[in-house]
């Protein structure tokens, strides 16, 4: 009775984790692009790391018009504007048809994704692609949602957010203050990747 009991026990595991590695993609041999929006340096921190890991490119998403450097100001500018508006962008638009993989970097911006990104994911066609979000963050989590909305014809898998501790207990917004996040990246992607 144990033996059996101990055979369905593996025969159960070994379910789980194929069906763990059937989830994943795989990135080998893989066109990838990682495409972000940075107003202050954490999301780029991040969006370059994954590049670097992955032997990606790299597209740096830019508004026309730049943001306050302030930080105060760029919350008040950009609570302003309200979530719908799209800025135009530097370039308008970027030639992803080669890229079977795209990541799309952004900070939380009042609890959704930033314009930039809204802008960027509106401008351009992801159809049939991958899309892979992730976020940076100061209190709100993970708030990725819109990016699903603005990509119907992709697979947009979850994403994740890294926290940083700028509001609560700094007053500097650098990557600094985003803890072991190259960890938490690498954790990430073994999460979600084969390579
Ligand atoms: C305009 C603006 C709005 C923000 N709104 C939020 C928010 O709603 N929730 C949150 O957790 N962090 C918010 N933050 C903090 C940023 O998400 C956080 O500092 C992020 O790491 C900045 O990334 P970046 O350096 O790539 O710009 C906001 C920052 C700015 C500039």
């Amino acid at each position: 009775m144990n033996k059996l009991i101990i055979l369905i026990m593996v025969l159960f595991g070994m379910i789980s984790c194929s069906n763990k590695q059937e989830g994943k993609i795989e990135i080998k041999k893989k066109n990838i692009l990682v495409a972000y929006y940075s107003w202050g340096g954490n999301t780029k921190a991040v969006g370059d790391y994954i590049a670097q890991k992955l032997g990606a490119d790299v597209h740096q998403i830019q508004a026309v018009k730049p943001y306050p450097t302030d930080y105060d100001s760029c919350v008040a500018v950009v609570g302003k504007q309200g979530k719908a508006y799209e800025p135009e962008l530097n370039p308008t638009l970027l030639d992803i048809t080669d890229y079977d993989i795209i990541f799309v970097g952004t900070p939380c911006w009042w609890g959704n994704i930033s314009n930039p990104l809204r802008s960027f994911l509106h401008q351009h066609s992801f159809k049939g692609k991958t899309v892979i979000p992730f976020m940076t963050n100061g209190t709100s989590g993970k708030k990725l949602q819109d990016v699903k909305k603005l990509c119907p014809d992709a697979n947009v898998l979850d994403g994740f957010s890294i926290y940083n501790r700028y509001q609560v207990d700094t007053k500097t917004n650098t990557p600094d203050n985003m803890g072991n996040w190259k960890e938490e990246v690498d954790n990430w992607l073994n999460k979600i990747a084969t390579r």
